[in-house]
């Protein structure tokens, strides 16, 4: 195969095939699938690869003698090791499935402000740091972690333009900063923050740190050998991959200070009447049966971005997202959020027009866009603003998919106003 990691134009003709759901009408137009932060379509390959699973080796892993307990346990565990692989993850990194990046935030902040045993990580008076760009699934586990621990949680605020700064962080840095969390790409406005410099200027002071990757795995990839990141949490949902899988990646010594989540079966060593030893990583944050085909699908997932070559899928989809927001901010009345911002993302206001009534309109014309808070309700708010529409895009996007998002944001603009 050829480096993945090479930049060159991708034959998009030539992978839609591999997409059967988006050769379908909507509403009597062809549709042009733009939902794609929210969920990205599953290619026939891995649809393959789980059904494969499901039809020759369905069985509970780690626990069977027989041949396909060995064979499923065999399928598992290759594809934590492709995905530890696609991430950059080093003989000092550990991956725990999870069932995606919400699932695996939460593992992260529990894990970390629990006594189990041995004393939290946080605790009473120290700080957390989360990013203000977060999802909810960034922050509302780290609210909680804060409260359980007795600890203070701060907001590393954006700039009125929704930009990150590492000075701003570096004011808010305290001796006692346990945690800086932070995300690859915001959702709610495709804002890419300078992470690498944050997360290094964190760590530089002692805290751990952690990288919500959901909305850059597909094209982005965060390479955690060269990344002073601690934690890293993504969905195969957003990665061609299937619903209801994911992982918290990490650091081998940040993983070993989580407090399991799930205590049952699988992650035990021995269990007496009144006390339980519990196995090593990744076994002692995995218990009771994992989503087996989707780790499997999931890692079918990142050989077939790998395949299409990452470097060229984020050319590809940041050249959408440009030509997107220079369109729609050319149009009266409209205001893209984080205009220069490089990443799949394009999020936006039309004076006077409530997202939902141009979203169905949009619909209407067979083009599916999401609008709302997008879950990042604080973000917004601190921005002034209110609901937005957003586009995002995938490798099996077009141009001309881009030209039709244009022309009807217009045409149904002229309807609602
Ligand atoms: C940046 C970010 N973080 C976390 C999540 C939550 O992901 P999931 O619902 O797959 O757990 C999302 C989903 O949109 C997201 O965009």
């Amino acid at each position: 195969m050829a480096d993945s990691r090479m930049a060159g134009p991708i034959d998009v003709a030539a992978l839609r095939t591999l997409f059967p759901v988006l050769d379908q009408t909507v509403n009597g137009r062809p549709l042009a699938y733009l939902d794609n932060a929210a969920t990205t379509q599953m290619p026939l390959p891995v649809q393959t690869a789980m059904r494969d699973f499901e039809q020759h080796d369905r069985a509970n892993i780690h626990r069977g003698v027989h041949q396909l307990s060995q064979r499923a346990t065999d399928d598992f565990e290759r594809a934590r090791s492709a995905l530890k692989r696609y991430v950059g993850a080093g003989p000092a990194h550990e991956l725990v499935f999870t069932s995606g990046t919400t699932d695996a935030l939460n593992l992260a902040a529990a894990g970390l402000s629990s006594a189990g045993g041995a004393a939290a990580w946080i605790r009473p008076g120290d700080e957390i740091i989360v990013s203000g760009l977060e999802h909810h699934a960034n922050l509302v586990p780290w609210q909680q972690a804060a409260r359980r621990a007795g600890a203070v949680l701060r907001i590393l605020l954006p700039d009125a333009r929704g930009s990150l700064h590492a000075a701003e962080l570096a004011r808010l840095l305290t001796p006692r900063t346990r945690v800086f969390a932070v995300t690859a790409c915001a959702n709610a406005t495709g804002e890419r923050p300078p992470y690498e410099a944050l997360l290094a200027l964190a760590a530089e002071a002692g805290a751990l740190t952690v990288l919500d990757a959901a909305q850059a795995v597909a094209h982005e990839v965060p390479d955690l050998s060269a990344l002073a990141c601690d934690l890293m949490a993504f969905s195969g949902h957003k990665m061609l991959g299937p619903m209801g899988s994911g992982a918290l990646v990490g650091r081998r010594e940040a993983l070993e200070r989580l407090v399991p989540l799930r205590y049952g079966g699988d992650m035990v060593e021995w269990v007496g009447w009144s006390e339980a030893q519990f196995k090593e990583l990744p076994s002692r944050l995995e218990g009771g049966t994992p989503h087996i085909g989707g780790a499997i699908g999931l890692a079918a997932a990142a050989a077939f971005i790998d395949g299409v070559g990452r470097a060229a899928i984020d050319a590809h989809v940041r050249a959408l997202r440009a030509a997107a927001a220079a369109g729609l901010a050319a149009i009266a009345g409209v205001t893209v959020l984080s205009p220069a911002a490089s990443s799949a993302i394009v999020s936006f206001v039309a004076a006077g027009v409530h997202p939902h009534d141009l979203g169905t309109l949009l619909d209407e014309q067979g083009i599916a866009v999401r609008t709302g808070h997008h879950c990042a309700q604080p973000l917004l708010d601190h921005l002034g603003l209110g609901p937005t529409t957003r586009a995002s895009f995938a490798l099996y996007n077009t141009p001309e998919e881009v030209e039709r998002l244009l022309a009807g944001v217009e045409r149904a603009l002229k309807v609602l106003r």
